[in-house]
Protein backbone atom coordinates (compact mmCIF):
# COMPACT_ATOMS: atom_id res chain seq x y z
CA UNK A 1 0.00 0.00 0.00
CA UNK A 2 1.82 2.72 -1.20
CA UNK A 3 1.29 5.19 2.08
CA UNK A 4 3.03 8.43 3.40
CA UNK A 5 5.25 7.45 5.90
CA UNK A 6 3.77 9.51 8.57
CA UNK A 7 0.66 7.90 7.78
CA UNK A 8 -0.95 4.36 8.97
CA UNK A 9 -4.05 2.38 8.93
CA UNK A 10 -4.67 0.27 12.14
CA UNK A 11 -7.54 -2.30 12.17
CA UNK A 12 -9.47 -3.53 15.44
CA UNK A 13 -11.79 -5.84 14.92
CA UNK A 14 -14.06 -4.39 11.86
CA UNK A 15 -12.65 -0.82 12.48
CA UNK A 16 -10.37 0.99 10.51
CA UNK A 17 -8.32 3.82 11.68
CA UNK A 18 -6.27 5.71 9.26
CA UNK A 19 -4.35 8.27 11.41
CA UNK A 20 -1.13 10.90 11.41
CA UNK A 21 1.51 9.36 13.55
CA UNK A 22 3.50 12.32 14.09
CA UNK A 23 0.40 13.08 16.33
CA UNK A 24 -1.13 9.78 17.79
CA UNK A 25 1.64 6.96 17.74
CA UNK A 26 -1.06 4.44 18.80
CA UNK A 27 -4.56 5.11 18.17
CA UNK A 28 -7.76 3.55 20.36
CA UNK A 29 -10.94 2.86 19.74
CA UNK A 30 -12.18 4.86 22.57
CA UNK A 31 -10.69 8.02 20.71
CA UNK A 32 -14.26 8.12 18.59
CA UNK A 33 -16.48 6.78 21.54
CA UNK A 34 -18.75 9.99 22.27
CA UNK A 35 -19.12 8.48 25.51
CA UNK A 36 -15.93 8.48 26.86
CA UNK A 37 -15.56 12.13 26.06
CA UNK A 38 -18.96 12.37 26.84
CA UNK A 39 -18.39 16.01 29.43
CA UNK A 40 -17.96 18.37 26.80
CA UNK A 41 -20.14 16.92 24.16
CA UNK A 42 -21.46 19.58 22.02
CA UNK A 43 -24.74 19.17 19.56
CA UNK A 44 -25.41 20.87 16.55
CA UNK A 45 -28.96 22.20 15.66
CA UNK A 46 -30.02 19.88 12.72
CA UNK A 47 -30.89 22.25 10.15
CA UNK A 48 -28.31 24.98 9.95
CA UNK A 49 -25.27 22.25 8.06
CA UNK A 50 -26.35 23.14 4.84
CA UNK A 51 -28.07 21.61 1.43
CA UNK A 52 -26.32 18.46 1.35
CA UNK A 53 -28.73 16.50 4.43
CA UNK A 54 -25.79 15.97 6.47
CA UNK A 55 -27.75 16.96 9.44
CA UNK A 56 -26.88 14.51 12.43
CA UNK A 57 -22.99 15.20 13.11
CA UNK A 58 -22.17 16.52 16.06
CA UNK A 59 -19.28 17.25 17.14
CA UNK A 60 -17.09 16.78 20.21
CA UNK A 61 -14.03 18.53 21.72
CA UNK A 62 -11.56 16.97 23.84
CA UNK A 63 -7.85 17.14 24.73
CA UNK A 64 -5.01 14.02 23.79
CA UNK A 65 -1.42 14.04 23.23
CA UNK A 66 -1.36 17.67 24.14
CA UNK A 67 -3.46 18.63 21.67
CA UNK A 68 -7.21 20.02 21.79
CA UNK A 69 -9.03 17.70 18.83
CA UNK A 70 -12.28 17.77 17.55
CA UNK A 71 -14.38 14.40 16.97
CA UNK A 72 -17.08 14.64 14.43
CA UNK A 73 -19.10 11.45 13.90
CA UNK A 74 -20.93 10.89 10.47
CA UNK A 75 -23.65 8.14 10.32
CA UNK A 76 -25.39 7.44 7.31
CA UNK A 77 -28.02 5.64 7.04
CA UNK A 78 -29.30 5.85 3.45
CA UNK A 79 -26.49 4.31 1.55
CA UNK A 80 -28.57 1.57 0.03
CA UNK A 81 -26.38 1.78 -3.52
CA UNK A 82 -23.02 1.69 -1.42
CA UNK A 83 -24.27 -0.69 0.84
CA UNK A 84 -24.80 -3.35 -2.43
CA UNK A 85 -21.63 -2.24 -3.54
CA UNK A 86 -19.94 -2.72 -1.10
CA UNK A 87 -21.03 -6.30 -0.75
CA UNK A 88 -20.23 -7.17 -4.12
CA UNK A 89 -16.64 -5.46 -4.14
CA UNK A 90 -15.54 -5.74 -0.90
CA UNK A 91 -15.29 -2.79 1.31
CA UNK A 92 -13.25 -0.19 0.12
CA UNK A 93 -11.98 1.93 3.27
CA UNK A 94 -10.02 4.37 0.81
CA UNK A 95 -13.43 5.36 -0.68
CA UNK A 96 -15.29 6.33 2.84
CA UNK A 97 -16.08 9.88 3.64
CA UNK A 98 -14.34 9.68 6.63
CA UNK A 99 -11.33 8.59 4.69
CA UNK A 100 -11.43 10.70 1.23
CA UNK A 101 -11.76 13.90 3.70
CA UNK A 102 -8.50 13.13 6.00
CA UNK A 103 -6.44 12.61 2.95
CA UNK A 104 -8.08 15.70 1.56
CA UNK A 105 -7.05 17.75 4.48
CA UNK A 106 -3.50 15.85 4.41
CA UNK A 107 -3.22 17.35 0.74
CA UNK A 108 -4.28 20.68 1.23
CA UNK A 109 -1.94 21.21 3.88
CA UNK A 110 0.53 20.06 2.13
CA UNK A 111 -0.32 23.43 -0.22
CA UNK A 112 -0.10 25.91 2.33
CA UNK A 113 -3.75 26.01 2.40
CA UNK A 114 -5.51 27.22 6.21
CA UNK A 115 -7.18 23.84 6.86
CA UNK A 116 -7.32 22.18 10.20
CA UNK A 117 -5.18 19.41 10.83
CA UNK A 118 -6.02 15.41 10.11
CA UNK A 119 -5.50 13.43 12.98
CA UNK A 120 -7.51 10.24 12.63
CA UNK A 121 -10.27 9.04 10.52
CA UNK A 122 -12.56 5.61 12.14
CA UNK A 123 -14.53 3.35 9.61
CA UNK A 124 -16.56 0.79 11.60
CA UNK A 125 -17.58 -1.78 9.20
CA UNK A 126 -21.21 -2.95 10.12
CA UNK A 127 -23.60 -5.51 8.19
CA UNK A 128 -25.91 -2.98 6.84
CA UNK A 129 -24.07 0.06 6.99
CA UNK A 130 -20.79 2.23 8.05
CA UNK A 131 -20.17 4.21 10.76
CA UNK A 132 -17.55 6.54 10.22
CA UNK A 133 -15.56 9.73 12.20
CA UNK A 134 -13.47 12.49 11.69
CA UNK A 135 -10.77 13.92 14.72
CA UNK A 136 -8.95 16.98 13.24
CA UNK A 137 -7.34 19.43 15.11
CA UNK A 138 -9.10 22.34 16.68
CA UNK A 139 -8.73 25.80 15.55
CA UNK A 140 -8.02 27.45 18.51
CA UNK A 141 -9.61 30.59 19.67
CA UNK A 142 -12.24 30.42 16.64
CA UNK A 143 -15.81 30.85 15.89
CA UNK A 144 -17.63 30.40 12.83
CA UNK A 145 -18.25 33.28 9.99
CA UNK A 146 -22.47 32.61 11.45
CA UNK A 147 -21.83 32.66 14.69
CA UNK A 148 -19.99 35.88 14.63
CA UNK A 149 -22.64 37.49 12.41
CA UNK A 150 -25.15 36.40 15.26
CA UNK A 151 -23.23 38.70 17.25
CA UNK A 152 -21.40 41.67 15.33
CA UNK A 153 -20.30 42.91 12.04
CA UNK A 154 -16.64 42.50 10.64
CA UNK A 155 -15.19 45.25 8.83
CA UNK A 156 -13.97 44.97 5.10
CA UNK A 157 -10.25 44.24 5.28
CA UNK A 158 -12.31 41.00 7.44
CA UNK A 159 -14.36 40.00 4.44
CA UNK A 160 -11.64 40.91 1.88
CA UNK A 161 -9.71 38.01 3.54
CA UNK A 162 -12.19 35.86 3.55
CA UNK A 163 -12.83 36.11 0.33
CA UNK A 164 -8.90 35.85 -0.76
CA UNK A 165 -9.16 32.73 1.31
CA UNK A 166 -11.62 31.30 -0.81
CA UNK A 167 -9.96 32.12 -4.05
CA UNK A 168 -6.58 30.34 -2.40
CA UNK A 169 -8.51 27.20 -2.78
CA UNK A 170 -10.19 27.71 -5.99
CA UNK A 171 -6.35 28.58 -7.24
CA UNK A 172 -5.72 25.19 -6.19
CA UNK A 173 -8.76 23.64 -8.04
CA UNK A 174 -10.68 22.58 -4.48
CA UNK A 175 -13.84 22.20 -4.18
CA UNK A 176 -16.46 22.51 -1.49
CA UNK A 177 -19.07 20.59 -1.34
CA UNK A 178 -21.01 22.67 1.50
CA UNK A 179 -19.83 26.55 1.54
CA UNK A 180 -21.70 27.81 3.80
CA UNK A 181 -21.02 30.43 6.98
CA UNK A 182 -20.63 27.49 9.38
CA UNK A 183 -17.93 25.92 7.46
CA UNK A 184 -16.07 29.22 7.81
CA UNK A 185 -13.67 29.95 11.09
CA UNK A 186 -12.33 32.85 11.75
CA UNK A 187 -9.95 33.59 14.81
CA UNK A 188 -9.78 36.02 17.07
CA UNK A 189 -6.76 37.47 15.20
CA UNK A 190 -8.73 37.59 11.68
CA UNK A 191 -7.32 34.88 10.46
CA UNK A 192 -9.61 32.38 8.37
CA UNK A 193 -10.13 28.64 7.91
CA UNK A 194 -12.18 26.92 5.64
CA UNK A 195 -13.16 23.41 7.79
CA UNK A 196 -15.91 20.26 6.63
CA UNK A 197 -14.83 18.89 3.54
CA UNK A 198 -17.12 15.89 3.69
CA UNK A 199 -17.72 14.84 -0.24
CA UNK A 200 -15.31 17.64 -1.38
CA UNK A 201 -12.29 17.25 -3.30
CA UNK A 202 -9.88 18.31 -5.94
CA UNK A 203 -11.82 19.23 -9.95
CA UNK A 204 -10.90 20.26 -13.05
CA UNK A 205 -10.52 23.87 -13.41
CA UNK A 206 -13.77 25.56 -14.26
CA UNK A 207 -15.21 29.02 -13.83
CA UNK A 208 -18.58 27.32 -13.12
CA UNK A 209 -18.17 25.13 -10.17
CA UNK A 210 -16.34 28.12 -8.79
CA UNK A 211 -18.96 30.48 -9.12
CA UNK A 212 -21.68 28.08 -7.72
CA UNK A 213 -19.38 27.64 -5.11
CA UNK A 214 -19.66 31.51 -4.31
CA UNK A 215 -22.98 31.43 -5.15
CA UNK A 216 -23.75 28.33 -2.65
CA UNK A 217 -22.15 31.09 -0.01
CA UNK A 218 -24.19 34.04 -0.61
CA UNK A 219 -27.17 32.01 -0.39
CA UNK A 220 -26.30 30.74 3.25
CA UNK A 221 -25.47 34.25 4.37
CA UNK A 222 -28.87 35.54 3.31
CA UNK A 223 -30.97 32.73 4.57
CA UNK A 224 -29.20 33.12 8.09
CA UNK A 225 -30.43 37.39 6.89
CA UNK A 226 -33.80 36.14 6.96
CA UNK A 227 -33.99 34.07 9.42
CA UNK A 228 -32.15 36.30 11.93
CA UNK A 229 -33.19 40.34 11.85
CA UNK A 230 -30.18 41.26 13.41
CA UNK A 231 -27.77 39.22 11.75
CA UNK A 232 -24.49 41.78 10.18
CA UNK A 233 -24.23 41.16 6.60
CA UNK A 234 -25.54 43.68 4.06
CA UNK A 235 -25.15 44.18 0.56
CA UNK A 236 -21.59 45.80 0.85
CA UNK A 237 -19.83 42.60 2.89
CA UNK A 238 -20.43 40.89 -0.28
CA UNK A 239 -19.13 43.52 -2.56
CA UNK A 240 -16.07 43.54 -0.01
CA UNK A 241 -16.26 40.01 -0.81
CA UNK A 242 -16.02 39.70 -4.10
CA UNK A 243 -13.11 42.19 -3.82
CA UNK A 244 -11.02 40.01 -1.97
CA UNK A 245 -11.62 37.12 -3.73
CA UNK A 246 -11.11 38.94 -7.35
CA UNK A 247 -8.04 40.61 -5.95
N1 LIG B 1 -11.09 21.78 13.62
C1 LIG B 1 -12.07 22.47 14.17
N2 LIG B 1 -11.77 23.51 15.01
C2 LIG B 1 -12.77 24.23 15.61
N3 LIG B 1 -14.08 23.99 15.41
C3 LIG B 1 -14.44 22.98 14.59
C4 LIG B 1 -13.47 22.18 13.93
N4 LIG B 1 -14.11 21.24 13.20
C5 LIG B 1 -15.43 21.45 13.39
N5 LIG B 1 -15.65 22.49 14.23
C6 LIG B 1 -16.97 23.00 14.67
O1 LIG B 1 -17.91 21.96 14.53
C7 LIG B 1 -18.92 22.31 13.59
C8 LIG B 1 -19.31 21.08 12.79
O2 LIG B 1 -18.19 20.52 12.11
P1 LIG B 1 -18.24 20.25 10.56
O3 LIG B 1 -16.94 19.64 10.17
O4 LIG B 1 -18.66 21.49 9.87
O5 LIG B 1 -19.35 19.10 10.46
P2 LIG B 1 -20.91 19.11 10.05
O6 LIG B 1 -21.28 20.44 9.46
O7 LIG B 1 -21.01 18.00 9.07
O8 LIG B 1 -21.61 18.86 11.33
C9 LIG B 1 -18.33 23.45 12.79
O9 LIG B 1 -19.31 24.29 12.25
C10 LIG B 1 -17.47 24.15 13.83
O10 LIG B 1 -18.26 24.98 14.65
MG1 LIG C 1 -20.26 21.97 8.68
Amino acid sequence: MALDRQYKIKKIDNSYILYDIDIISDPVLELFDRDYHSNNEQFLPSDLSGETGIGRAKVIYFHSDNKNMVLKHYFRGGLVASIVKDQYFGFDTEKTRAFREWRLLKDMQKLGLPVPNAIAAHVKRGVLYYRADLITQKIENSKTLADILMEKSIDTIQWKKIGSCIKKFHDNNIYHADLNARNILLTEVGDVYLIDFDNSDFRADSRSWKMANLARLNRSLLKFKKGEDDFNFVEEDWSDFLEGYNG
